[in-house]
């Protein structure tokens, strides 16, 4: 008997610093591992530092920031008005699941951000938000501030000179970004989503 206790007692010594070592881990991994963690509301919440502020003008050359668009959910998305299709396409579903929400879509704003604002002054960026939703906002700025805006977005974009072409092009990343009505970013739809899609998650957060 006495030889055992000891056995006994090293045993459940080692089972417990291996259950300490298993919770540790545990811990720091639902901590510091993953950058998406789930909200009550089931929401995506993660990469928190999408979004900030912006200077830009709207359609009539009016100043705007993001103080402007408070108190109401914000839907954005970068592109440019000469955009062949990708920019039409994510537009046309912001603008359908808007309709989609009916009343209730009254809390959001979609937002165009222009990548390009050496073609898209306010006059044409007006111009062309209208064919997408009657209340979508249509911002552009110099080029340092349209830049300064998707870098707060991490949207990436870049001059493509076409060489069959007398027009340039613009590369950039096709993502549409829901942010709170303080601002802050929700989640993002990516071009799989559809506007029932976004519909349904932007009805979450209203
Ligand atoms: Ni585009």
């Amino acid at each position: 008997m006495n030889r055992i206790v000891p056995r006994v007692l090293f045993g459940l010594l080692v089972a417990a610093a291996v259950l300490a070592t298993a919770v540790v881990g545990y811990l720091a991994v639902r901590v510091l591992g993953g950058d998406t963690v789930t909200s009550r509301d089931g929401g995506s919440f993660g990469e928190a530092a999408i979004g900030g502020p912006f200077n830009l003008v709207d359609g009539d050359g009016q100043p705007r920031t993001p103080a402007d668009y408070r108190g109401k959910l914000m839907l954005i998305y970068f592109g440019f008005a000469f955009c062949p299709d990708v920019c039409p396409t994510e537009l046309q579903k912001m603008g359908a699941a808007m309709d989609m929400l009916g009343d209730k879509g009254k809390d959001v704003t979609p937002i165009f951000i222009t990548v390009d604002p050496e073609r898209d002054t306010p006059a044409e960026i007006k111009a062309y938000v209208a064919n997408f939703h009657p209340r979508m906002v249509g911002l552009t700025g110099t080029l340092e501030q349209t830049t300064a805006a998707a870098k707060a977005w991490r949207v990436y974009f870049k001059k493509v000179q076409d060489p069959a072409a007398s027009q340039y092009t613009m590369d950039h990343s096709s993502i549409v970004y829901l942010m709170d009505r303080q601002g802050k970013f929700i989640t993002h739809f990516s071009a799989r989503a559809s506007a029932e899609d976004m519909a349904k998650t932007i009805g979450k957060f209203l």
